[in-house]
């Protein structure tokens, strides 16, 4: 008898054991449930996930951490309401209120403007799995780190909180009633990417689109495509293809204006690769002609429609050339918030203000620091013929010695070149920004450089640098990182943070290379007026922007510049009442769309350097 009663307990033991291990995921299990990411994705067909969720904000992450501080399996991703009177069920995303994806929490919900932690979100939906298809769950972005469940099966998980992430959830899809549940942390970390301490608000949240895509058994995953040469106007690339019939199959590309088509075999990995011959009548995407042509992809059942711009990007010298002729990038940096009042920007909308800002400034070029911003942002910047330095968050003080950070830092450049590699618009990655000069993180930006160029040959890569030593009158740009960019970026702050640009004679470099002046600038708050010698007001600003351009004017080897910053932008570090009050204020335009007098003259210096009339050492960027 004693036997059976401990053989039944034993199994019973093993069940439950069984049952946790399959539902306890195991460390880092999560990760290799993402998918590989599907890009071109406002041309596929969508299930739109936006709008109103539930959400719970969870502090002590009751919802994820037993008593014991293990993982429980009776989380909220189990989304459970009390069945009986008696039952104890401590949540209830039905009864919670609601917020608004995409979109930030900190300007959704004045209680949390400052809160950094974990909120649960819960989204009910319908959904009709259509016979064949293929259903990915994606998200544009969440800041900073999620935990995705579906019908109450955790499903995956996303570190970084400006790049896209999607996961395949077909087997867990149901006729009629669905729910998604996500778990964000946008907690910082000195392990993080970024780190714990940066210049800009932690906006934590769902900050843009979440959809189901579908798609065919096989579909198209994945493609990428460039002009190679002007003269032989060579077109050539690969197209990758997902699903049980991707290997040795035939894919098509159709140029519909060109009256191009022309087949492929894609080989035992699903892919192929591509090399054709645009027309001679082929016209250049360009500032000034922003042409993009639709494209076609057909493969099996799948089809997929884009937009593309052809064009040449290279460094000459101390030269940038766009489709072989020398320009120079008249640009200015913008962080990713709305136009007015803050908060994570996230629809064309917004961006079109923020993009019709900078072409009244006379910009041909914008530098959307500090991170990836959405893709709409970057779609729109092509339409309206602004070319894009792009960059990930491995800013100042990063973990440079800690493997998994580096890890995290790499996946996010992956993400943010897979998604945005098609835009001929984007001529630059960056790698960082003002990171310090030491061995370790020489070592890790070199890994971040090799792997952006293993992905994307034709491209450009720099990084926000900073003047290395002053020698008397002048400031020496000599980071051992330089040698690995093709464009070397650098950030001063004479007459703001140190001695005024007069006191700078002169700026010097150690490479042989373009400069753009990523960042330059001082504050103002907007409508407040006095001396010239007054901090805040715009008089000051002004001054020290127009000693700024005295000294920009002598650097012979400048290929572009992007003051800092287009918009007052709001950041935890400006503390100064009245002044400040939460907002950085080094904006040309305050965060009321009020354009302050130094917006006028970054206008006339942008307008001097179009006409000819400024030039750089012998080489001017007329008509
Ligand atoms: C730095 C940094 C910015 C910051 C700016 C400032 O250069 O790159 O992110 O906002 O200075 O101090 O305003």
């Amino acid at each position: 008898m004693r036997m059976r009663i401990l053989s039944a307990i034993q199994s019973l033991c093993i069940t439950s054991c069984l049952w946790l291990s399959m539902h306890q995921p195991a460390a880092g299990q999560q990760d290799t449930l993402l998918a590989p990411l599907i890009t071109d994705v406002p041309y596929r067909h969508l299930v739109n996930l936006d709008g109103s969720w539930h959400y719970i904000v969870d502090p002590y992450q009751t919802g994820y951490i037993d008593y014991r501080y293990r993982k429980t399996t009776q989380g909220f991703f189990l989304n459970r309401q009390a069945q009986r009177p008696d039952e104890l069920v401590e949540y209830n995303f039905a009864t919670s209120p609601v917020f608004q994806v995409p979109g930030d929490w900190n300007t959704q919900q004045p209680a949390l403007t400052y809160y950094e932690g974990t909120v649960w979100y819960e989204k009910d939906f319908l959904y009709h799995p259509r016979p064949g298809k293929r259903v990915f769950l994606y998200f544009g972005a969440v800041n900073y780190h999620a935990v995705v469940g579906v019908n109450g099966q955790i499903v995956g998980e996303h570190i970084g909180g400006f790049t896209p992430f999607d996961m395949e959830v077909t087997h867990l899809l149901r006729e009629g009633k669905n729910f998604v549940v996500v778990m964000d942390d946008n907690t910082r970390h000195k392990e993080a990417v970024p780190t714990n301490n940066f210049d800009w608000w932690n906006y934590g949240g769902i900050t843009r689109d979440v959809y189901l895509i579908e798609v065919p058994q096989t579909f198209i995953q994945d493609y990428f495509i460039h002009l190679d040469d002007l003269r032989s106007r060579i077109i050539s690339g690969w197209v990758q293809l997902n699903g049980p019939a991707a290997a040795r199959s035939e894919v098509q590309l159709q140029i519909p204006e060109w009256h191009f088509s022309q087949k492929f075999i894609t080989n035992g990995q699903g892919k192929a690769y591509f090399s054709v011959q645009a027309p001679p009548h082929l016209q250049l995407w360009s500032p000034e002609h922003p042409r993009l042509y639709q494209l076609v992809w057909v493969a099996g059942e799948d089809t997929l429609r884009d937009e593309v711009g052809f064009r040449t990007l290279s460094v000459q010298g101390e030269n940038i050339l766009l489709n072989g002729k020398p320009i120079f990038l008249r640009g200015v940096s913008i962080h990713e918030e709305a136009p007015f009042g803050g908060g994570r920007a996230f629809n064309k909308g917004q961006d079109h203000v923020l993009l019709t800002w900078a072409k009244e400034l006379g910009c041909n070029f914008v530098r959307l620091a500090h991170y990836p911003h959405h893709e709409a942002m970057i779609r729109e910047a092509e339409r309206m013929g602004l070319m894009v330095w792009s960059e990930i968050p491995v800013y100042w003080t990063i973990d440079w010695t800690n493997p998994a950070t580096l890890a995290n830092a790499k996946e996010q450049l992956r993400e943010e070149i897979t998604r945005d590699k098609n835009r001929a618009n984007v001529i630059i990655w960056s790698v960082g920004n003002e990171t310090p000069r030491t061995p370790e993180r020489l070592q890790f930006m070199q890994a971040l450089v090799k792997e952006a160029r293993s992905m994307d040959s034709t491209r450009l890569i720099s990084a926000a640098l900073q003047i290395s030593r002053v020698q008397r009158d002048t400031s020496w740009l000599d980071d051992p990182l330089g040698a690995d960019l093709d464009v070397l970026g650098c950030n001063i702050y004479p007459g703001w943070y140190g001695p005024s640009a007069d006191e700078q004679a002169r700026f010097a470099s150690v490479y042989h290379k373009p400069l753009i002046m990523s960042e330059f600038g001082a504050g103002a708050l907007a409508g407040y007026h006095g001396d010239s010698t007054q901090r805040w007001t715009e008089e000051f600003q002004y001054r020290v922007l127009n000693e700024d351009i005295r000294l920009l004017k002598t650097i012979s080897f400048l290929r572009g510049t992007t003051p800092w910053i287009l918009k007052d932008f709001r950041s935890p570090k400006r503390l100064l009442p009245y002044f400040q009050d939460g907002w950085n204020r080094k904006g040309l335009v305050s965060d009321r769309g009020q354009k302050k007098e130094a917006f006028y003259l970054i206008r006339q210096f942008y307008e001097d350097i179009a006409s000819g009339k400024t030039c750089f050492g012998s080489q001017c960027f007329g008509p």
